[in-house]
């Protein structure tokens, strides 16, 4: 046996008892007459004890040679510490050491296997065992493993099935690029693995399963950003004879039962505006309501006065910095600088301080007067020691510019308290999304989405007006999830795909089997994904998926450890089909 307690367990209680442990060592300190060692496993450390008086000298010795992360087994007895550390649970014994056994050497890690670590990321990544025996990154594991439970339990609970659909696939039309994997049997041909297994769900409610839920791996070939992975877990659900509030209902009882049981924290109903509204309120589908700075459009009070730069402007538009007013003039334009940055793109910012004393001063005073201020104020709902801060130009860039800036000044400002959740609802998402690149519509969500009762003769007279019963659960500005109501007929899925642009065969080669599916009773139904690695990286107070996610890959997508991706043998890629012929 190995072990009969873990290094997190025993306490003055257990004092008087023989025990035997396993773990890594985490520290030795060797005063010559007496050595401390400190043995960590999962649970925690425990201090174990070697001294001249009690301690058989060859083991006096063998503990001399242990270093940082050997593995060992040892014997021995809990006493009560002398001088006790009250900052470990573990911390008012320690054990006086009867038999010590090497199981493992180990090579100086690389980093230091502490919470504060002197590893770089790259280095943490390549050695990403190492970097899981520490506790911030073990505890992230651990929460994810409780909240993906908490799931599969109250889903089950509600009458989910989990039903696995097959990883080699044909592409799904998600909006990203697909990984291939070559088909050996089936030469010069690919299979793509799922962005996520959309079609397979709806062949599951046409299948009468009703209720599915699966979490499920999903790959997308898209550029990373923080909350982004090219192969991460979705929980992906669908269930048939639904409308959108009856999906709402189940998927905002999921999270509110989430919010409860893993942070503690009680929540009414979930608010739900428009994507319209959000647009107008927010500049962004996917706000952070967890404080205001509400977008005010001003528009009809800035312009025809004698400033061309808001008079040539489709969207005047502001928001009002809490307390912005102390910001010093050297530091308002950093705030134009940072808007400046390739990333924001903003071309400037006219800003306007809301004085103690009622009164304003702007960077316009020229163009404009008091009242005028006050009524930008009061559209903005800037109070006095205030900053209202004014982006102007074409609509749709310049409310993501602003948003970026209420975004950066809300976490300046220390807006964005992890441990407060604010959850909503974005419904009425367009069907369609114009795509400058392509010249084209897309679809918004993808082309299974059904557009709302009665819209569907828009389509053909102004398709960007259309709206979808489509919706996105937004938490603390982030996009946990999305769903739709589908399409259920054969018709409106080929008059879909015909404004997607896709012609009858191409439609039928990709997505035959769906349609002919149409055509054997398929109900209504609808669904939505969460993305769980979000999910649980917000849930956990951060927005940093990869720390949630035991071998996340880095920024290119590559995983350091493995070394992957990597080229593959010549045989390999003959047998594949795959070697060019140069
Ligand atoms: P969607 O594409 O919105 O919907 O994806 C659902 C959720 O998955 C998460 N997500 C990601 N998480 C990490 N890395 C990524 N690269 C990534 N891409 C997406 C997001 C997102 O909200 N089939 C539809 C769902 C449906 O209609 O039922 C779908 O996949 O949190």
């Amino acid at each position: 046996m190995y072990r009969n307690h873990t290094n997190g367990e025993l306490r003055l209680s257990h004092v008087g008892q023989k025990i035997t442990l396993s773990g890594w060592v985490q520290k030795v300190r060797d005063k010559g007459f007496m050595i401390w060692v400190d043995l960590r496993d999962r649970y925690g450390i425990t201090q174990l004890i070697f001294d001249e008086e009690r301690t058989p000298k060859e083991m006096m010795e063998k503990a001399r040679t242990l270093g940082r992360e050997f593995v060992i087994q040892i014997e021995g007895a809990v006493i009560e510490r002398e001088s006790k550390n009250k900052n470990i649970p573990t911390g008012e014994i320690e054990i006086l050491v009867s038999e010590l056994t090497i199981l493992n050497v180990s090579k100086t890690p690389p980093f230091t296997i502490e919470d504060e670590t002197d590893g770089g990321d790259e280095l943490r990544m390549k050695y990403r065992y190492l970097d899981i025996r520490r506790n911030p990154v073990r505890e992230n594991l651990i929460f994810r493993s409780k909240v993906s439970m908490e799931v599969r339990n109250y889903l089950t609970q509600q009458g989910f099935i989990d039903v696995e659909t097959p990883y080699l696939i044909k592409s799904t039309p998600e909006g990203a690029r697909d990984f291939v994997v070559p088909s050996r049997m089936n030469e010069g041909q690919f299979y793509a693995l799922p962005q996520s297994p959309q079609t397979f769900k709806q062949l599951l409610m046409i299948g009468g399963l009703d209720k599915y839920f699966q979490i499920v791996k999903c790959f997308r070939d898209e550029d990373l950003r923080a909350d982004r992975q090219p192969e991460f877990t979705q929980i992906d659900c669908e269930m048939a004879f639904v409308e959108q509030e009856d999906i709402l209902n189940v998927f905002e009882g999921l999270t509110r039962h989430l919010l409860k049981e893993i942070n503690g924290f009680e929540i009414e109903e979930f608010p739900r505006i428009t994507f319209d509204e959000a647009m107008r309120r927010y500049g962004n589908d996917k706000p952070d309501i967890r404080f205001g700075m509400e977008f005010g459009e001003l528009n009809e009070v800035t312009q025809h006065k004698d400033f061309g730069v808001f008079n040539n402007a489709e969207l005047v538009v502001g928001i009002s910095v809490p307390g912005g007013n102390s910001y010093s003039r050297k530091e308002i334009d950093k705030l134009i600088d940072w808007i400046r940055r390739p990333q924001v793109g903003a071309l400037g910012m006219v800003y306007c301080r809301c004085n103690e004393d009622g009164s304003f001063k702007s960077s316009v005073d020229k163009f404009y007067n008091q009242e005028d201020f006050a009524q930008w104020a009061d559209l903005t709902g800037a109070k006095s020691g205030d900053l209202i801060c004014i982006l102007s130009g074409e609509k749709n860039k310049v409310r993501a510019q602003l948003s970026a800036l209420r975004m950066e000044l809300a976490e300046r400002l220390g807006l964005r308290n992890p441990k407060v959740f604010a959850p909503l609802w974005v419904v009425d998402f367009p069907l369609l999304e114009w795509d400058e690149e392509t010249e084209r519509f897309h679809a918004m969500h993808h082309p299974f989405t059904s557009p709302k009762l009665g819209q569907i003769d828009l389509l053909a007279t102004n398709p960007g007006d259309v709206k979808a019963n489509a919706y996105d659960l937004v938490l603390n500005g982030n996009e946990i999830g999305g769903g739709s109501i589908r399409i259920h007929d054969k018709e409106t899925q080929a008059l879909m795909f015909d404004y997607l642009g896709f012609t009858p065969d191409e439609a039928k080669a990709q997505f035959g089997f769906l349609m002919d599916a149409f055509e054997y009773g398929a109900p209504p139904h609808g669904g939505l994904a969460f993305g769980l690695d979000r999910l649980v990286a917000i849930l956990g107070g951060q927005e940093t998926i990869r720390d949630f996610i035991a071998f996340p890959k880095n920024n290119s997508g590559r995983d350091v450890m493995i070394d992957a991706p990597s080229p593959i043998a010549d045989d390999q890629l003959t047998e594949l089909c795959l070697k060019l012929n140069l």
